[in-house]
C-alpha cells in the first residue's frame, strides 16, 4: 500500500493548524509565497510529504491569500511542499503535492482570537511568561475576545472540518494542532461522531497551578474541548502527566499514570509523547544544494582565514525565545575575554513575528537597542560582533548553520525546538549546540549539548566560552552522536508512532497504517 516511500492509508486525513505552510503576498505586481513562520510548519510540511492525499486546513492570513482563495473558489488548493512551498504547476509532477484548503476569518475575530487570546494569554501561560504584576490581567476585554474571538474562530475551523470530513463520507482521521484550535475536537465530534481525533499541542503544558490565571469558564471550555480527542499528544512526558495532573486537579476527572489516560464520560482519552522532528533527508538536500552552499561564502572565507568564530541563532523574535539575554551574555563573553573581541561573530537570524500583538513589538525594540549598545561598544575595524538580520531566510539560516562554531537555543521555556535538531544534521564544522535545559530538544540531545541555564547570564557566558573552545575531537564526537540521534527520530518516526497508537487506542476502524 505504500507508495514512493510515503504512507497510503485507508481513512482520509485532515491535518489542521492555524499557521498555513504558504502565505502569499504581492510584491513588485507578482504572486509570491513565503514559507509559513515557525517549527511547526517545518513539522507539518515533513508530514504532509509522508501523506501527500491529506488535506491541510489553515488560515488565510494576508490579502493575497484571499485572492487565492477566491480563485479556487473556496476548494482546496494544491500546493508543491519543498522546502519552500508554493502553489503546484499542474505540469510538474517532480515534487510531492498536498492540499491546503484556507479558512477565511472575520479581521476583528482575528485580532480578538491571535492578539488577545492566543498569543498573549495562552502562549504566555504555557510558556511561563503571564505578567501577574500586570493588571487588568483578565477582564471585559479578554471575556469578550475570548466569546468572539476564540470560540468563534474555533467554530470555523470546526465547521471547515467537518465539512471535508463529510464530503468524504463522515470517516476520517483529524489531525488537529497547538493552542490555537483547543475546542475544535470537542466540536468536531459533535458533527462527525465516527471520527478519528487527535490533538498535538506544540508548546510547554505546564502544571494546574499554572491555568489557574485563567478564569474556572476559559479552562474549564479548554479542556472539555480537548477531551473530545482520542489522543492528546505533547513532545515530552512531562507535558504529558502535567495535562493529566491537570485533568484530574482542575476538573476532579479520574486519571491513570501508569497508562496516562483519563477517563470523561464513557470516553478514554490517551496522552501520549511523541518528540517531533524534522525531514532529515530534505533539509540535507537542502544543506547540499549550490543556493544554500555559496550563500556566505564571505563569512567562510572570514572564518578560514582569520581563524575566526561564528556562533549562530535562528528564532522567530519572541519574549520565549530568550534573546535579550542571549545578547548579554554574548557582551558578558566579550567583557571576559577581551582576546575574543573582533575573532568572534554572532550572527542572529530573527524573523519578526507577531507583529500585531504589542508585547512583541516591544520585545523587537529591546533587541534593537541591546544589539546597538553592544555592537557600539565592541565594533573593531568597522566590524561590528553582531551581525543581526530581521527578515525571514531560510536558505541563509541553513547555510549558516552548516558553516558555524556553535548554535545557541537559549529559550525561557520551548516544546520542543526543531532549530537545535536542524543544526546538528547539516554542520559542516562540528559545531556544538548550545542548549537551554528547557527544552524539549533538551530531554534527546542535552547529553551532547552544552547547557544553558536561561536566566542565568554569567553562566550562558561560560557555557559559550567552554563551547567555543572546546576541542575538535569532543566536538565531533557529540555533534555525531546528536545528528544519530535526530537521523534516527526523524519526522517520519513522529508520524509513524502516531498513525500506529491512533489505529491501535481507537480501535474503531480496521485499518492498518503501513509503510
Ligand atoms: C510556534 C507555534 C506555532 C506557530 C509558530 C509561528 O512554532 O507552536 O503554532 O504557528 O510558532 O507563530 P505564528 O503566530 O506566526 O503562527
Amino acid at each position: 500500500e505504500r507508495a514512493g516511500g510515503r504512507w497510503q492509508l485507508g481513512v482520509p486525513v485532515i491535518v489542521a493548524s492555524h499557521r498555513a505552510p504558504v502565505q502569499f503576498r504581492r510584491e513588485g505586481g507578482r504572486r509570491i509565497a513565503r514559507r509559513g513562520a515557525g517549527g511547526l510548519v517545518t513539522a507539518l510540511l515533513g508530514l504532509v510529504r509522508e501523506i501527500p492525499d491529506a488535506v491541510w486546513v489553515c488560515a488565510a492570513s494576508t490579502e493575497e491569500d484571499a485572492a487565492v482563495v477566491a480563485e479556487h473558489r473556496g476548494k482546496a488548493i494544491p500546493i508543491a511542499v519543498g522546502p519552500l512551498p508554493r502553489i503546484a504547476d499542474p505540469d510538474a509532477h517532480d515534487e510531492p503535492v498536498a492540499a491546503i484548503r484556507m479558512v477565511e476569518i472575520d479581521p476583528a475575530a482575528r485580532e480578538d482570537f491571535y492578539s488577545v487570546i492566543s498569543n498573549p494569554m495562552l502562549w504566555f501561560v504555557q510558556h511561563g511568561l503571564y505578567d501577574l504584576t500586570r493588571a487588568p490581567n483578565i477582564d471585559e476585554v479578554e471575556h469578550e475576545a475570548f466569546e468572539h474571538g476564540y470560540v468563534a474562530v474555533n467554530r470555523a475551523f470546526a465547521d471547515t472540518i467537518a465539512e471535508e470530513v463529510e464530503s468524504r463520507g463522515g470517516r476520517a482521521l483529524v489531525m488537529l494542532h497547538d493552542y490555537h484550535f483547543y475546542l475544535v475536537a470537542a466540536m468536531v465530534r459533535e458533527r462527525c461522531p465516527d471520527v478519528v481525533l487527535s490533538h498535538f499541542v506544540h508548546i510547554p503544558w505546564p502544571g494546574p497551578d499554572a491555568w489557574r490565571v485563567l478564569p474556572p469558564h476559559m479552562r474549564d471550555q479548554i479542556f472539555a474541548g480537548l477531551l473530545g480527542n482520542d489522543i492528546v499528544a505533547f513532545h515530552t512526558e512531562r507535558f504529558a502527566r502535567n495535562f493529566l495532573l491537570c485533568a484530574q486537579e482542575l476538573l476532579g476527572l479520574p486519571i491513570n499514570l501508569d497508562k496516562m489516560t483519563v477517563q470523561y464520560g464513557p470516553r478514554t482519552i490517551a496522552a501520549k509523547t511523541y518528540p517531533i522532528s524534522i525531514d532529515v533527508d530534505a533539509l540535507e538536500e537542502v544543506a547540499r544544494s549550490k543556493a544554500v552552499r555559496t550563500r556566505l561564502d564571505d563569512l567562510e572565507t572570514w572564518l578560514a582565514a582569520e581563524g575566526g568564530k561564528l556562533i549562530v541563532r535562528v528564532d522567530r523574535t519572541d519574549p520565549s525565545k530568550n534573546i535579550v539575554r542571549g545578547f548579554l551574555a554574548f557582551e558578558r563573553l566579550l567583557d571576559d575575554h577581551p582576546e575574543l573581541v573582533g575573532k568572534v561573530r554572532f550572527l542572529a537570524f530573527l524573523q519578526p513575528s507577531r507583529l500585531d500583538v504589542p508585547e512583541y513589538v516591544e520585545y523587537i525594540g529591546r533587541i534593537g537597542s541591546v544589539v546597538a549598545r553592544i555592537n557600539a561598544k565592541y565594533t573593531r575595524g568597522g566590524e561590528a560582533p553582531i551581525d543581526l538580520r530581521l527578515h525571514e531566510d531560510f536558505l541563509t539560516a541553513v547555510a549558516a548553520y552548516s558553516i558555524c562554531d556553535v548554535v545557541m537555543v537559549n529559550s525561557i521555556a520551548d516544546g520542543m525546538n526543531l532549530v537545535a535538531k536542524e543544526a546538528v544534521c547539516v554542520s559542516r564544522r562540528n559545531a556544538v549546540l548550545a542548549l537551554s535545559e528547557n527544552t524539549g530538544a533538551y530531554e534527546e540531545l542535552g547529553a551532547f549539548a552544552v547547557t544553558l541555564y536561561p536566566f542565568d547570564i554569567q553562566q550562558q557566558a561560560d557555557a559559550l566560552y567552554i563551547a567555543l573552545m572546546m576541542p575538535e575531537e569532543e566536538r565531533r564526537e557529540r555533534l555525531e552522536a546528536a545528528a544519530e540521534i535526530v537521523r534516527a527520530n526523524n519526522v517520519t518516526k513522529w508520524l509513524d508512532f502516531q498513525l500506529t497508537d491512533l489505529a491501535e487506542f481507537t480501535g474503531l476502524w480496521s485499518w492498518k497504517p503501513t509503510r
